[in-house]
């Protein structure tokens, strides 16, 4: 703005009212321009501080996976539909969190902008609130997706991706006691050099909109504790927990299970906790533990479980000792899976499998 020629002094004063001028018109509040539609109302922003995921792991300390509901092909097909009272009961029970597999891919366009159908979003944000109304911490995670991701991981990419970033926006106000998982046992053809990059991808989607949220992470090959040396994350991100899952011997806990060829020439095996197979258990846990310390990292144990056509003795027997050494390194743990084929809990009796329960949780 051009000032007109005045005396030093008058013209500091002048310089003064045209700056307190020009101030109060840069503080008179806008008026609000009268809305041609209603708003989305804003979602409530999380007035929460930022969790570590150190610390947020601890919280995962003795999950539940919520399973064989939201990731068949739809809810109900393979014998689950989940109710209230399941949250309850997990709550009371004394777990502390759940894992919610989710097969959103059944639930979105298949082309572009491959939209999440909203009423299935409906059926996942009360499956959150169930768990918050229990305080119980929830991990989504995307499930049986890898299926696809293990043929044609590049062909599948760009929904992945686009798949996160509504998930992301849906649940950005949240509270932290919502994390993600982005790929449940990554596989096949998804290489350890294309899942490194997609993780990449993927957490930049999500860190638009969720700068600070936990988010769970795990090795190629089935989440594989012998993958871990090729998983790569980002170093400047500190909001992620890294998961394996674990089911060995694979020939004891996969006895008998229908979707595992060859599997019922293992039926009898038993765990009988010898020196020798608990051994092998601790050096694997041993593995883990190196690399976790090595990167600074907290270690999520996100499945195991053994199927129920091994014997009760030898499941509980392995149970109880696969969550103690979990817990004797700080992992914590999520067993697969509350009321199905590993089930802790019979839906045909209503009734928990008391053994399988006290061997994860035994009396203090
Ligand atoms: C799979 C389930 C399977 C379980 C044990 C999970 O990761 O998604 O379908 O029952 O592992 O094999």
């Amino acid at each position: 703005m051009q000032l007109p020629s005045l005396t030093p002094s008058f013209r500091s004063v002048y310089l003064i009212i045209v700056i307190l001028f020009v101030t109060a018109c840069a503080v008179v509040p806008n008026i609000p321009a009268v809305p041609t539609s209603t708003p989305t109302p804003a979602p409530t922003p999380t007035a929460e501080p930022a969790v570590d995921a150190f610390t947020m792991n601890k919280q995962l300390a003795r999950t539940v996976n919520l399973a064989n509901a939201l990731e068949a092909p739809k809810e109900g097909d393979w014998g689950v539909t989940l109710q209230e009272q399941y949250f309850q009961l997990i709550h009371q029970k004394g777990f502390t969190a759940v894992r919610l597999p989710v097969r959103w891919s059944a639930h979105a366009l298949e082309t572009a902008p491959y939209t999440i159908d909203p009423e299935f979003f409906k059926r996942v944000d009360w499956a959150v609130q169930q768990a918050f109304a229990n305080n119980l911490v929830i991990i989504v995670n995307m499930h049986h997706y890898e299926e696809e991701m293990a043929i044609d991981p590049l062909g599948h990419q760009e929904r992945f991706i686009a798949l996160w970033k509504q998930i992301a926006e849906h649940y950005q106000s949240y509270p932290n006691a919502l994390l993600f998982e982005p790929l449940n046992e990554p596989n096949g053809l998804l290489s350890a050099k294309l899942w490194n990059n997609l993780i990449v991808s993927t957490l930049q989607v999500i860190r638009a909109t969720n700068p600070t949220r936990n988010v769970v992470v795990g090795p190629t090959n089935w989440n594989n504790l012998d993958d871990l040396d090729e998983l790569v994350l980002p170093a400047n991100d500190q909001h992620i927990i890294v998961t394996f899952h674990y089911y060995n011997p694979f020939q004891f806990t996969h006895q008998g299970a229908e979707w595992v060829q060859g599997s019922n020439s293992w039926l009898g095996t038993k765990w009988t906790a010898t020196n020798g197979q608990k051994q092998y258990v601790q050096f694997d846990f041993n593995t883990v533990g190196a690399w976790a310390k090595k990167n600074q990292r907290p270690i999520f144990l996100g499945e195991f479980g053994a199927y129920s056509k091994a014997d009760m003795d030898s499941r509980i027997l392995w149970t109880a000792f696969v969550a103690r050494e979990a817990e004797a390194r700080n992992f914590s743990w999520s067993y697969w899976e509350f009321c199905s084929g590993f089930g802790l809990y019979d839906l045909t009796t209503n009734q928990w499998r008391e053994g399988l329960v006290q061997a994860l949780l035994p009396p203090q």
